[in-house]
C-alpha cells in the first residue's frame, strides 16, 4: 500500500463524522480524497466552508455548495490534513500554504477531525519545516526574529498565499513546547499565521496505515 492509498483510507473513515449541516473542509492531497468521498453523500449536508481556492474549485466541480464562513456561523465539524501531528494532536500545517484560512475554520469549528497517512505522526514537531505566513514587507524582519528562536527560515519563492502574503518555511526547529512556540511566533510583528496548531489542536486524528485506520482522540 502506498502513501496515497493510506491517505484515501483516512479520508474515507472521516465520512462517519459527517452528520449534516455545514462542514468545514481543509486543503491538501488527503482532503482532496475526502472531498471526492464527500461528494457521494452530498445530499446529507447543507454545504461546506472552504479553507482555500483549490478546495473551493474541487467542491464546486462536484456540486457541493460552498458557503461563506461569516454566514455559516459556528461549524459542527472541520476535516483537514496535516504535515505532522504529535501524540497530543498538536499539528504542523501549511505545507500547501493554506494555513491562515485553515486556522480560522478550525477555530470556528466544534470538532476538528484530522486525516493523514501514518507517517505524519511524530514524537516531537519540527522535522517538517514550519510554515509561517508573513506580510510581504515584513519578510526579512520576521526571518531575523525566527533565527533568534533557533530556526533557519527559507523564503518559499514564487508562492503567494490566497491572502496575498508570503511564506517562510522554518527548518531546524525542535518544537518541545508547541503552545509556547505558537504564541511566540504569533507575537512577531508582520506574522499573519504560524503553522503550529496547538492552541486549537485536532480533536481526532485518523491515520491510514498498512493495517487499516488508527484513530487517536485527544
Ligand atoms: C495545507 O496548507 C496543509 O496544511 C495541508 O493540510 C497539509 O499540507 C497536508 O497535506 P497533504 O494532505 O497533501 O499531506
Amino acid at each position: 500500500m502506498n502513501a496515497d492509498d493510506m491517505k484515501k483510507l483516512a479520508a474515507k473513515a472521516a465520512l462517519e463524522y459527517v452528520d449534516g449541516g455545514i462542514i468545514g473542509v481543509g486543503t491538501g492531497s488527503t482532503v482532496n480524497h475526502f472531498i471526492d468521498y464527500l461528494a457521494t453523500i452530498k445530499s446529507k449536508i447543507d454545504g461546506a466552508v472552504s479553507s482555500s481556492e483549490v478546495s473551493t474549485e474541487r467542491m464546486k466541480s462536484h456540486g457541493i455548495p460552498v458557503m461563506d464562513l461569516n454566514a455559516a456561523g459556528e461549524l459542527e465539524l472541520y476535516v483537514d490534513g496535516a504535515d505532522e501531528s504529535d501524540h497530543n494532536l498538536a499539528l504542523i500545517k501549511g505545507g500547501g500554504g493554506a494555513l491562515t484560512r485553515e486556522k480560522i475554520v478550525a477555530g470556528a469549528s466544534k470538532k476538528f477531525v484530522c486525516i493523514a497517512d501514518g507517517s505524519k505522526l511524530v514524537d516531537i514537531l519540527g522535522r517538517f519545516p514550519l510554515p509561517v505566513e508573513v506580510i510581504p514587507m515584513a519578510r526579512s524582519h520576521v526571518a531575523r526574529q525566527l533565527v533568534k528562536l533557533g530556526g533557519t527560515p527559507v523564503w518559499r519563492e514564487d508562492f503567494i498565499t490566497d491572502n496575498g502574503n508570503v511564506i517562510l518555511d522554518v527548518h531546524n526547529l525542535e518544537i518541545m513546547k508547541p503552545i509556547e512556540m505558537e504564541q511566540r511566533i504569533n507575537n512577531i510583528a508582520g506574522v499573519v499565521t504560524v503553522g503550529i496548531f496547538a492552541l486549537r489542536p485536532a480533536d481526532v486524528l485518523i491515520l491510514g496505515t498498512e493495517e487499516g485506520t488508527k484513530t487517536i482522540t485527544a
